[in-house]
């Protein structure tokens, strides 16, 4: 079956501070962008990669990463949203119905050949998979006063991450209604797949590793990952 990668880098990254933005930033001498499109373009599961950029950034993205570093898999670059699940939508349009879909944050440097086969592995089976790993904090929910309301299973709670990966046509359906009734707090792909199709989605372990760089302190981390790989 056809595999499709939705790369999305159309995020402004206001919580890293940065004047350029944090998918664009260096990290070991390589825009954070450049090794997850490195990663899809080297997996012979992936047909195609859809790039999602910011307005204005198609052409800086062609030469400076997809014809610089030959990222020859991506078949179109295509402009991003406002929120994330905008520029999903505008990536999910440019694919056909059938095959698979791969989601992921272009400011999530680190997953790798592994990842994408487990997932890939699962995908077949159940149709709606998302990669994630079981925190390592204690995780509590509150109220608006700061006050715990709730302390759930530290086994069953897992911090989501990318990619999330679909058969194209659920999430094309489910990110059609979403569409339409509108939508607040989506964070993540799996969200609107449960929300508008109620469907069981499926948790594939991802690393540790597969961080995705938010904070000024992410990209430090990150330049330790990317020298031991070396
Ligand atoms: N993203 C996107 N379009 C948006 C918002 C986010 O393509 N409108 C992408 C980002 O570029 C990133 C991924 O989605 O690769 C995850 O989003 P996030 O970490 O929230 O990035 P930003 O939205 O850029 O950062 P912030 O929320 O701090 O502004
Ligand atoms: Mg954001």
């Amino acid at each position: 079956k056809r595999c499709t990668a939705i790369v999305l880098a159309a995020g402004q990254g206001t919580r890293m501070g940065t004047e350029i933005q944090k998918q664009y930033l260096e990290l070991d001498g390589r825009p954070v962008l450049y090794y997850s499109l490195r990663t899809f373009q080297d997996s012979p599961l992936i047909d195609e990669i859809v790039l999602v950029v910011g307005e204005g950034q198609e052409s800086y993205c062609r030469k400076e990463i997809v014809e610089r570093f030959g990222i020859h898999k991506v078949s179109r670059i295509t402009c991003g949203g406002t929120e994330r699940y905008h520029s999903v939508w505008n990536g999910l349009q440019e694919l056909s119905d059938d095959g698979y879909v791969f989601i992921h944050d272009g400011a999530r440097p680190f997953v790798d050949e592994e990842i994408i086969e487990r997932v890939y592995e699962h995908v077949v089976e159940y149709d709606a998979c998302v990669v994630g790993m079981p925190v390592k904090d204690t995780i509590k929910t509150v109220d608006e006063q700061d006050f715990v309301t709730a302390t759930p299973n530290r086994n069953l709670v897992w911090m989501i991450q990318t990619p999330q990966v679909f058969r194209t046509d659920i999430v094309k359906k489910a990110y059609g209604l979403l569409m339409e009734c509108g939508a607040e707090n989506i964070t993540d792909d799996a969200m609107v797949v449960e929300q508008m199709l109620s469907l069981p989605i499926r948790l594939v372990r991802g690393s540790y590793e597969n961080i995705k760089i938010t904070t000024p302190e992410d990209l430090e981390i990150a330049g330790v990952f990317v020298r031991r790989k070396k």
